[in-house]
């Protein structure tokens, strides 16, 4: 393919869970030039350039992209934790708003700007919400940061001839180190640490989660769907709800689970995890020297409170796949598959034993 063909992603967060899956997948296709955003530099091989940037300088930005890279999509999947929600709506608006500011201006090319945005568009985190979820369902009281980066870019967008959409994934899942909120990581190592510490494998919520319905996002499928709204023009300045396609019951994933780990099973156990894992930093340390593990701070190879998100609601989370479908994005994965994928990815990488 001639390089006047190619398009050229800017991938914003490189290093995060999504962002790196993203850049791996976009390194793949053959008709696009990339180049990674983020602080610290991806631990990814490739044609790629990696511009570090710290978001929340707007001097920074300006110096960075304040010329023309040839940039034609914005792949913007950058995110500051904060201690509350509420608190995380200035930083992430503030970090959207210093990128735009200096890449719009010059970027003559720009054709489109994708948002990596979540299920908590819907309030999952505020208790139970309408399911399915579909992207037109009415908005929760705010705040909510992904409220604020989708109106700054649709206002930013209008008389503009670039477009813009955003994807709403749940549970992300994908293969990344030293990214904590990673549902396979808090999978894997509390297995871990339950066989060290000679358990059967429980189900760390009550029964009742582990009946309600649940779904996730396999990044190599998010990624796919992020190229797919970003260069099809039917998605131009729309969001998109993007899970697996196959929701489940957490009480039928763990048989799978101890078979993976060659454990025995026992009932659920409701355990908050960011109290009772939090001593276990010394144990994982004793394993990882063991099994030759990747040195990885137990604050960084896992985000407990991550887990006891995911694992106390008591309500189904689900999000409809129409909109998507109905528009040509019929990818579906298996979610029972992919969790042994990746858990056999964090083997290979020794991350877990
Ligand atoms: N993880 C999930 O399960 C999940 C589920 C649903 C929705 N989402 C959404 O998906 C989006 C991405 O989340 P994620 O889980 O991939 O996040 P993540 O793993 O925490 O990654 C965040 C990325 O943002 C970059 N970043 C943060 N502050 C920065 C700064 N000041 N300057 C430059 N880069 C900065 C980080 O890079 P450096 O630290 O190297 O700078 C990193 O690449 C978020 O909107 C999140 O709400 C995630």
């Amino acid at each position: 393919m001639s390089t006047a063909a190619k398009k050229t992603a800017l991938v914003v967060g490189a290093t995060g869970v999504v962002g790196r899956n993203l850049l791996q997948h976009l390194l793949a296709l053959e008709d696009w030039h990339v180049i990674a955003v983020s602080r610290r530099a991806p631990d990814l091989e490739g044609d790629y350039r990696h511009i570090p940037v710290d978001l929340m300088d707007a001097a920074d930005c300006a110096d960075k992209f304040g010329r023309d890279l040839g940039v034609t999509h914005v792949f913007y999947a950058a995110y500051v934790e904060m201690p509350s929600w509420a608190e995380t709506v200035a930083p992430n608006l503030a970090m959207l708003t210093n990128l735009m500011d200096a890449v719009e201006v010059a970027a003559p090319g720009l054709q489109h700007v994708n948002l990596m945005h979540g299920t908590k568009w819907y309030g999952n985190h505020l208790g139970s919400f309408k399911t399915p979820a579909q992207e037109n369902d009415p908005r929760h009281m705010p705040p909510n940061f992904y409220y604020d980066q989708q109106d700054f870019i649709a206002e930013r967008q209008k008389g503009k001839s670039w477009t813009w959409s955003t994807a709403r994934p749940h549970g992300v899942c994908g293969f990344a180190v030293g990214n904590p909120m990673n549902l396979v990581m808090v999978l894997s190592v509390y297995a871990t640490l339950s066989k060290a510490l000679g358990l059967p494998l429980r189900h760390p919520g009550s029964r009742a989660n582990a009946h309600a319905l649940y779904q996730v996002s396999d990044t190599a499928l998010l990624s796919r769907a992020a190229v797919w709204m970003s260069t099809n023009t039917g998605c131009a300045n729309e969001p998109f709800n993007v899970t697996n396609g196959d929701i489940f019951r957490w009480e039928d994933m763990w048989p799978a689970f101890a078979d993976y780990f060659d454990m025995n099973l026992a009932p659920p156990q409701k355990i908050d995890l960011s109290h009772m894992m939090a001593d276990k930093a010394g144990l994982w340390r004793e394993i990882a020297q063991q099994h030759a593990l990747q040195d990885i701070a137990y604050e960084r190879l896992v985000s407990w409170a991550y887990g006891d998100f995911v694992f106390t609601p008591e309500f189904d989370i689900v999000s409809s796949m129409t909109k998507a479908r109905q528009l040509g994005f019929h990818d579906v994965v298996d979610s029972r598959e992919m969790f042994l994928r990746l858990f056999d990815e964090l083997r290979a990488n020794r991350v877990i034993p």
